[in-house]
């Protein structure tokens, strides 16, 4: 069986080269009211959604992401718009991981379905630990309290989707 959502889900791939065209605000806002759509547990909707514009701050971003990672190239594909997703401590909410991965999961399938292309990039709890990180979450107006969970650079895919990756066989059974 298949339908819209069941080809977008099926089709939609991490892709790590953009165009230089912008993401229309629209589109953007689209995406973010996915993500807010998401179920959270306990309808507490505890994550924190940041979409970041700004040429500055990406640099930022992208600095203190490679500095984590070790590298000197962009963790996020030279993206024009990074969202960031912030939660509680789990001590603070043990569903935290859970709520903000199903945020970033719906707008990662929302980019997909507008044609545009994203890809989770990790290493945001530990950029937001730093100290030049944790200036960085208050000047974006995040609660302190919280830590990053995950990011997703997004943009207009310089190529069309490359084809799904082979699933394992195992991944899932029934048990009648
Ligand atoms: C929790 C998580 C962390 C990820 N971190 C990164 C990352 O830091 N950088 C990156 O390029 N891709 C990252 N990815 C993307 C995965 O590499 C990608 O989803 C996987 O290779 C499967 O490819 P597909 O999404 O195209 O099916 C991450 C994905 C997930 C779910």
């Amino acid at each position: 069986m298949t339908n819209q959502v069941i080809e977008a889900i099926c089709s939609r791939r991490s892709i790590r080269k953009y165009s230089d065209r912008s993401v229309e605000t629209d589109k953007l806002v689209t995406v973010l009211e996915a993500g807010t759509y998401a179920p959270t547990g306990h309808n507490r909707q505890d994550p924190i959604i940041v979409a970041v514009r700004n040429s500055g701050i990406i640099k930022t971003l992208s600095r203190l992401n490679a500095g984590i990672m070790g590298t000197d190239s962009d963790p996020y594909y030279g993206a024009k718009v990074i969202i960031l997703v912030f939660v509680p401590k789990v001590e603070d909410n043990p569903n935290a991981v859970q709520d903000g991965s199903l945020v970033l999961g719906n707008m990662m399938l929302a980019a997909h379905s507008l044609g545009l292309a994203s890809c989770w990039i990790n290493r945001e709890k530990q950029m937001f630990s730093t100290p030049e990180g944790k200036l960085l979450q208050e000047r974006l107006g995040v609660d302190p309290a919280y830590e990053g969970l995950g990011a997703l650079s997004l943009g207009y895919p310089l190529k069309p989707n490359p084809k799904p990756l082979e699933r394992k066989k195992d991944y899932y059974r029934i048990i009648d």
